[in-house]
């Protein structure tokens, strides 16, 4: 067995990033004195989850959709090995988690989306509680998520929150990935920073995509107002 490079790291900053946001997003959600800082969190939400998409598609071995796919029967297949003696191990995501994960980021997306129509006032009351149900849904997920990280490091002996941390697992030679990404998890951390930087209102008007916005819109109507 050797260390190897399993998580790239933009899948990490990725990570952690989301574990923050929503956990931000959600602490502010109750109150009308934090709704700005509630509003950034859940657009930081999905912006993070769109880049995912992306780099499920582009990125590495591991953090690549292909490698952890939408399977049922491997689910059961896999939670019932845990009662054997050899429970089965997977280096990238195991089936069950593969299947939290898909529904942790269409939640995240639903969410981001419902929210978005409930502080536009878009569509009604309903889209408020859809709002706020999908947020409770994905809380309830992350929840069983951070449990079964638990549960599958006790079972398979390996410090599962290390690896999401550092990105390296005990593994055959071969199996790792090669190279980090860590200019594209510069850009990642580079555009959140920057979004939060704006959203503060700490970035001079030129670097401000809203302060621009604004100023535009303040021309646009003769500078009136
Ligand atoms: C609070 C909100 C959290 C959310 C929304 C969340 C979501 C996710 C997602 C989407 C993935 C897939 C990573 C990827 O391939 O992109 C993942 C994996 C992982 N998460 Fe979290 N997570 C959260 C909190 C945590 C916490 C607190 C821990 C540590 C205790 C943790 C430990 C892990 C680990 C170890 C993996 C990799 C699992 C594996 O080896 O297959 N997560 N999480
Ligand atoms: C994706 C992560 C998000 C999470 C986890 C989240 C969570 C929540 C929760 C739990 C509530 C209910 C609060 C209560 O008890 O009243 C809520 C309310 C609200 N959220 Fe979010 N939210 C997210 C994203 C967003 C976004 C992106 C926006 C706006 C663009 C937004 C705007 C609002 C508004 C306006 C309310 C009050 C709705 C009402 O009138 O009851 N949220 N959010």
């Amino acid at each position: 067995m050797n260390r190897i490079l399993v998580w790239d790291l933009p899948t990490r900053v990725f990570h952690w990033l989301l574990a923050g946001s929503f956990a931000g997003a959600f602490l502010t959600a109750e109150s009308e004195r934090y709704r700005d800082i509630h509003v950034v969190l859940g657009y930081t939400v999905l912006g993070l989850v769109a880049f995912r998409f992306l780099w499920g598609v582009v990125g590495t071995r591991y953090a690549r959709f292909s490698s952890f796919p939408i399977a049922p029967r491997r689910v059961l297949q896999y939670l019932k090995s845990l009662f054997t003696r050899s429970p089965q191990h997977h280096i990238g995501h195991n089936p069950a988690g593969s299947l939290a994960i898909y529904a942790i980021l269409a939640l995240a997306v639903l969410a981001g989306i419902t929210g978005y129509a409930a502080y536009n006032e878009i569509g009604g009351e309903w889209l408020a509680e859809l709002h706020e149900g999908a947020a409770n849904a994905m809380l309830g997920l992350v929840v069983a998520h951070i449990g079964a990280v638990i549960v599958s490091s006790l079972i398979h002996r390996e410090n599962l929150v290390a690896s999401m941390l550092n990105g390296y697992k005990n593994g055959r030679a071969g199996e790792g990935i090669r190279r980090k990404h860590w200019f594209v998890a510069a850009a990642v951390l580079l555009a959140t920073a920057g979004f939060w930087a704006g959203s503060a209102g700490l970035l001079p008007e030129g670097m401000d995509i809203r302060a621009t916005a604004a100023v535009a819109q303040h021309q646009a109507h003769g500078g009136r107002g």
